[in-house]
């Protein structure tokens, strides 16, 4: 076999994987409603390609409860190393094992004999936070910590699908108790019981903020594919937000490295919650932010001031009328000037120069500081902003 010459030997890692939740023996011999990951670039590199099989398909399925896991794959054809100058194929079990928890399977008769029995013993972890229904079907958040027994184990299955869906996801330090874990299931009868399907979790840490509070940052969420789309991460977030607002201890809330999405959602969350707030009303929206507005929103929201401000601006895009050209100026003008802030820092900071550089050098660096044009650079960085901003207010009007 003459190796690269066969592209039917690499496989996109993405496609080949398939993911499936799985609550009764029969479902794990059947491909229907699996889905596959988004990102597998920590695993099999930055193509996330597998080489050296054809027509590789593995299964990874977890029980939909207590996420029991099942690994296997198949293939037509692998390359052999005596063939191909010594080429092996990428070894995927060793590969997937550093993700994967302990004590996977690999046997699918043996995996379909435990599943059930595993599926109606799970109980769920943690107490419950919050309760609603979604089309006929209830859903319950729980908050729980690594000190519940069994809970780290779980946790370990859990996790494995923050890399399947967050590209920049690591695993936390599930030892430290300054973790907080919010937990959202899908309750449903079964028969004359409840079964508890995991729909998604989120994480939070707690760290010190002076002189004697605390400041919980938001680590990961994630709601799992087949669920996504549907308000469950509005819920879970509102949820994580309602019990901190009632926590004395707790300044405010930050989120750690915060992703697109993230970033979407927690706006579209603050902004219902803001909302609601006597100094985010619609007539105070049109003079500025202002520190009435930051304390209203940390003190009864726990929102961090550069959250509250950006809320603002998106509450008064919402508020303003832009087939009026004044008004409409008047916040596009607003906007830039925060926007312009890092340029004027940049003419400050050449000022200051000015006294050290030799005038050919100072020069050189005017030079370089106007190369760039900066009137367009601000227009776009807007033109971004408000695109992102929209899109909030039409989720607002929706929902
Ligand atoms: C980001 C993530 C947690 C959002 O969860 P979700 O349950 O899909 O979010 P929601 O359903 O509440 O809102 C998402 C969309 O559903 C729509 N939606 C449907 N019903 C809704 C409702 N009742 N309320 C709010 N939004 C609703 C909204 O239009 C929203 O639109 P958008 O995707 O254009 O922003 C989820 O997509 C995810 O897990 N992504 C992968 C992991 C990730 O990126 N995590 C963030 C980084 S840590």
């Amino acid at each position: 076999m003459e190796v690269g010459k066969d592209h039917d030997l690499i496989a996109s890692a993405n496609e080949a994987i398939h993911l499936k939740l799985v609550s009764k023996g029969d479902e794990v011999l059947e491909k229907s409603e699996s889905f596959h990951p988004e990102f597998t670039h920590q695993l099999f590199g930055d193509n996330e390609a597998i080489f050296g099989y054809k027509d590789l398909e593995i299964k990874l399925y977890y029980g939909s409860s207590s996420l029991l896991t099942y690994f296997g794959f198949t293939y037509s054809q692998k390359i052999d190393p005596s063939t191909s100058d010594g080429v092996k194929a990428d070894d995927i079990i060793q590969i997937l094992s550093d993700v994967l928890p302990q004590g996977f399977y690999t046997n699918q008769d043996e995996y379909m004999r435990v599943l059930e029995k595993e599926e109606s013993n799970f109980k769920p972890f943690g107490e419950i936070i919050n309760s609603y229904s979604l089309d006929d079907q209830t859903f319950e958040i729980r908050k729980a910590n690594v000190d519940i027994p069994g809970f780290k184990a779980y946790h370990e299955r859990l996790r494995t699908f923050l890399i399947w869906y967050i590209e920049t996801a690591s695993f936390i330090d599930d030892d430290d108790e300054k973790w907080t874990f919010y937990l959202l299931y899908h309750k449903r009868k079964d028969h004359n019981a409840f079964r508890y399907d995991i729909i998604g979790y989120m994480t939070s840490y707690n760290y010190y903020a002076y002189p004697d509070k605390i400041r919980s940052r938001i680590s990961q969420i994630i709601i799992l594919p087949p669920y996504q789309r549907n308000g469950h991460g509005a819920k879970l977030l509102e949820s994580y937000y309602s019990l901190a607002e009632k926590d004395d201890n707790i300044l405010d809330i930050t989120a750690e490295d915060p992703s697109e999405n993230f970033i979407s959602l927690r706006d579209f969350v603050d902004c219902r919650r803001c909302a609601k707030l006597p100094a985010y009303s619609d007539q105070n929206l049109h003079d500025g932010f202002n520190e009435n507005m930051a304390n209203e929103a940390r003190k009864k929201l726990k929102i961090h001031k550069k959250q509250a401000r950006r809320v603002y601006e998106i509450l008064r895009l919402k508020a303003t009328d832009r087939s009026n050209a004044k008004e409409y100026l008047a916040y596009k003008s607003y906007v830039k000037k925060r926007l312009s802030q890092p340029f004027k820092k940049e003419e400050k900071d050449l000022l200051k120069l000015q006294k050290f550089l030799k005038p050919e050098e100072y020069n050189a660096a005017i030079i370089q500081a106007n190369s760039q044009d900066k009137v367009q650079l601000l227009n776009d960085s807007y033109k971004a902003i408000e695109e992102s901003y929209l899109s909030i207010i039409e989720k607002l009007a929706l929902y």
